[in-house]
């Protein structure tokens, strides 16, 4: 059950101006005082996810941390926020929650301030900004961003703070189209942008109202975060934002078509890295010059290897002569043998891919092995330590 005194704390707050409510009372630009904060500058990001549908990348690594374009994917939500004029993120986190601050330490190499929140059990997406709420420094009507953390996405994040000032709504949310929009949360909005629903991973096709998505990054208004029930767990997708809706708060929708990607499962991250590669997907945070391959200091590549598609090839990897390599990644230490045909693929770190082997839409976990021969194509996952011996799994029939 939703908890009413909560939500009706945000309700209340709508006939009582202030922070960011009145900055819809002032006078047209350039004709008054200049709001109080113009940009958000505050920034809460959920990392703490078991990341169940990526593993086996996920099994000694949390979702975030994951190597994208070479480097942890965080890195590239952090320099995105970072550009756009955030400059103070506390992680939430929770999963493998001790990994983040050794990586990021304070933040400070990427020009931020990063606070880190760990919680002892896992208290769901609305459960995680409620939890951080005491580490924020924004007054209660200030616009705090807060994104999902396995989201790639050009978003121009300005102009979603834009929105929300302009309309002063209580929550702004990025929106986008998807095909098919059931693994996600719907979001039908009338034709100012307003929400009108909140529908969390639809079960019925009568549910499936709208090929609009909650693409997982919003503008709060302070005061709505304090407002969401503190030491439980708490989904903001089923319970915080229909609560809001049920008492009459302010949602507002901003869709675009700009890129965006939920790097939920091996086969959308192993495509987030290589777009990010491309360049297709903007990063500030991309380790070189964007193009068909990227490869890392200390990687050690065959001559005639052929590395495209976005292929990316970390630190102390070895790339044997003759492989090809399409719209893959290798990570740290991992060997690619002579003539290996690796196409919308992960390699996990140290892991092994013996010659003449064909990949296809796998991943391969640390440490694994494929030993040479093999073909294994369409989700195969192979786990972490695994070992599959020479010439033992094909799908064509041919002997090779
Ligand atoms: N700290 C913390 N604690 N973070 C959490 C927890 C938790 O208990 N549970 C989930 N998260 C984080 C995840 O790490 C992820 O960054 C984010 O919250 C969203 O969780 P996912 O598990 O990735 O959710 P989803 O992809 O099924 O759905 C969400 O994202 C979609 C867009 O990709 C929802 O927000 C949907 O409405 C949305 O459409
Ligand atoms: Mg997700």
């Amino acid at each position: 059950m939703r908890a009413h005194s909560e939500t009706t704390t945000v309700t209340d707050d709508a006939a009582v101006p202030h922070g960011a409510r009145a900055a819809r009372s002032v006078p047209a630009p350039g004709t008054g005082p200049a709001p109080r904060h113009t940009r958000a500058t505050e920034a809460v990001l959920l990392v703490g996810g078991k990341g169940t549908r990526l593993r086996p990348l996920t099994v000694h690594t949390p979702k975030p941390m994951v190597p994208a374009a070479g480097v942890p994917f965080l890195t590239h939500q952090l320099a995105r926020a970072r550009a756009a004029g955030i400059e103070h993120i506390v992680l939430a986190t929770s999963y493998l929650a001790e990994v983040f601050e050794p990586h990021f330490g304070d933040g400070s190499a990427l020009g931020l301030h990063l606070e880190y929140v760990t919680e002892t059990e896992p208290l769901g997406t609305g459960g995680a900004i409620r939890n951080v709420a005491a580490r924020l420094h924004s007054a209660p009507g200030d616009p705090v961003l807060v994104f999902n953390g396995d989201i790639l996405t050009g978003l121009d994040i300005p102009a979603l703070v834009a929105t929300h000032r302009r309309t002063g709504a209580d929550v702004s949310l990025h929106l986008t189209k998807v095909p098919d929009p059931r693994a996600f949360g719907l979001v039908p909005t009338d034709p100012d942008g307003r929400v009108t629903a909140f529908l969390e991973k639809p079960q019925t096709p009568e549910q499936i109202v709208t090929d609009q998505i909650n693409a997982g990054a919003y503008v709060f208004t302070r005061s709505a975060i304090d407002a969401i029930p503190a030491g439980r767990p708490v989904s903001v997708e089923r319970e915080t934002f229909p609560g809001l809706l049920a008492d009459g708060a302010h949602l507002q929708g901003m869709v675009d078509s700009t890129y965006w990607l939920d790097l939920g499962t091996p086969q959308a991250f192993v495509r987030g890295s290589a777009d990010l590669v491309l360049g297709r997907a903007p990063s500030p945070a991309v380790p070189g010059r964007c193009g068909e391959r990227l490869v890392l200091p200390g990687a050690d590549v065959a001559e005639d290897a052929k590395l495209f598609g976005g292929t990316s090839v970390a630190a102390g990897a070895v790339v044997g002569p003759g492989a090809r390599l399409d719209g893959s990644a290798v990570l740290a230490g991992a060997a690619v043998a002579e003539g290996a045909v690796i196409r919308n693929s992960l390699i996990g770190a140290g892991a092994r891919i013996g010659a003449r082997t064909v990949l296809d839409g796998v991943v391969v976990g640390d440490g694994a092995e494929v030993g040479a021969d093999n073909e294994l194509l369409d989700g195969v996952r192979v786990w972490c330590g695994a070992r599959i011996e020479p010439g033992s799994i094909r799908f064509s029939s041919d002997a090779g």
